[in-house]
């Protein structure tokens, strides 16, 4: 078999065999395919796409290419949830002790920032003391004891995933249905969990824009999942402007506190709960989604889902009294408000330039060795559909560096659209498969 002759064939629309695809990742992975030659097959596989089969196959060998963890000592059916990027998405803080509180075991892996989008273990570790690098002991232990344990990737999980990750990221090949389709189900499927929900975001802040792409993308998941013989559901959600009010770090684990304590925004909270009644259905600790759904509320209004939050960050080494008082928090130093240059309605708000904002002020990422600032973001005053007047805040960019402060408001005032007529309402969850 030659690389060269495999990279032909994807570029020619031809589909290859599962010894090829398993060719390929193990090269790539032990260093006999360069990355010039991958780069290449990347590239043609985001034009020709892959078929079934062939994700199927990309997928088991991603998945096989390091240690998949046995959880069936624990009781309990396990639940992960994972959303494929948004802008102001802190849904998994909330829906994971939701969950959780509702008897479901929540191995909940999550991710860092990623491009203009916002990661979960970023924003947990804004918490003073928190820890997301936990040994496989310490998981276990957890999540027996607490039944919720936010974990990052380590580097024995889906080993050619990272691999083969790192370099769609800079040969711009993130964006390819199958490429994320089997990126996200190898990691999910290696952390040992019995049933999945996904969050397919779609729109300006999502990597899908399209409708139709995320549909697509739903549907390969919970394809490899139902050969894989978990449960896959997926709902495809609106990501045209930010979710919440807050985006950045510390500023999304306030909101998140605040959600969790039943003071939270509307579309937050009603995704949350949406996401949280499938894992708990999914879960089997509701006969149906109606009741699955009562229990979400109910753990929301309550307060058992806020209190397992605190359990578990406190499990996790992070001062859970920073939940209640934000002080304790990473607070930032300088304020900047954006106003608005007429009255008249938000008719959209652009939410990857709010997140590319919020990131240029240092709430994300440029090279994957940067830290990022945990103080700083935005604070939305306004949602699509308000009225706003002339020279009425619409956003607050908090910062603690005054570097590139004023190019971030100028983006972030280009990303307000105000129209003299009232935009039609959007709806937030747009569809579910499966
Ligand atoms: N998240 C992932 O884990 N992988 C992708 O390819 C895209 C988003």
């Amino acid at each position: 078999m030659r690389t060269v002759d495999l990279i032909r064939r994807k570029r020619d629309g031809k589909e290859l065999a599962p010894e090829e695809i398993e060719f390929l990742v193990e090269g790539y992975l032990s260093g006999d395919i360069p990355d010039y030659q991958m780069s290449a097959f990347l590239m043609a596989v985001y034009f020709e796409g892959m078929s079934d089969p062939e994700v199927m196959r990309l997928t088991e060998c991603m998945l096989r290419s390091g240690d998949t963890v046995d959880l069936s000592q624990i009781p309990g059916v396990k639940v992960d949830k994972h959303s494929t990027g948004g802008v102001g998405d802190k849904t998994s803080l909330i829906v994971a002790p939701l969950a959780a509180s509702a008897g479901v075991v929540v191995p909940m892996m999550s991710g860092r920032a990623l491009g203009h989008t916002g990661g979960t273990l970023d924003k947990l570790e804004s918490i003073p003391g928190f820890r997301t690098e936990l040994t496989a002991d310490e998981f276990q232990t957890q999540l027996s004891e607490v039944g919720l344990c936010f974990i990052s990737q380590t580097d024995r999980l889906a080993p050619a995933d990272r691999k083969f990750y790192g370099l769609r990221d800079v040969t711009s090949t993130v964006e390819s249905i199958p490429l994320i389709a089997s990126s996200i189900m190898s990691k999910k499927l290696a952390e040992g969990v019995d049933a999945l929900v996904l969050d397919v975001k779609v729109g300006s802040g999502a990597f899908m824009k399209k409708q139709v792409d995320a549909r697509r993308l739903a549907q390969m998941m919970q394809g490899i999942g139902r050969r894989m013989d978990k449960k896959v559901q997926a709902l495809i959600t609106d990501m045209n402007q930010p979710l919440g009010y807050a985006v950045g770090n510390a500023l999304e684990v306030m909101e998140a506190s605040q959600t969790l304590q039943n003071a939270g925004p509307g579309d937050l909270t009603r995704l949350s709960i949406e996401l949280a009644a499938r894992m708990i259905f999914l879960g089997k600790q509701a006969a149906s989604l109606d009741e699955a759904r009562r229990m979400a509320e109910e753990k929301l209004v309550d307060g058992s889902g806020y209190r397992k939050f605190k359990q578990a960050v406190t499990a996790q080494g992070g001062n859970a009294q920073a939940l209640d008082k934000f002080e304790l928090l990473p607070n930032a130093t300088g304020m900047r408000e954006v106003t608005s240059p007429r009255g008249g309605y938000v008719s959209s708000i652009d939410a990857e330039d709010i997140g590319a904002a919020s990131n240029m002020i240092g709430a994300g990422r440029e090279k994957k060795e940067d830290a990022i600032d945990p103080a700083v973001g935005i604070i939305l005053e306004v949602k699509t559909g308000e009225k706003v007047d002339a020279g009425s805040v619409l956003c607050r960019l908090y910062y603690t560096k005054e570097d590139h402060v004023e190019e971030a408001a100028e983006m972030v005032e280009d990303a307000f659209r105000i129209s003299a007529q009232k935009p039609d309402e959007r709806e937030l969850i747009l569809e579910v498969v499966g």
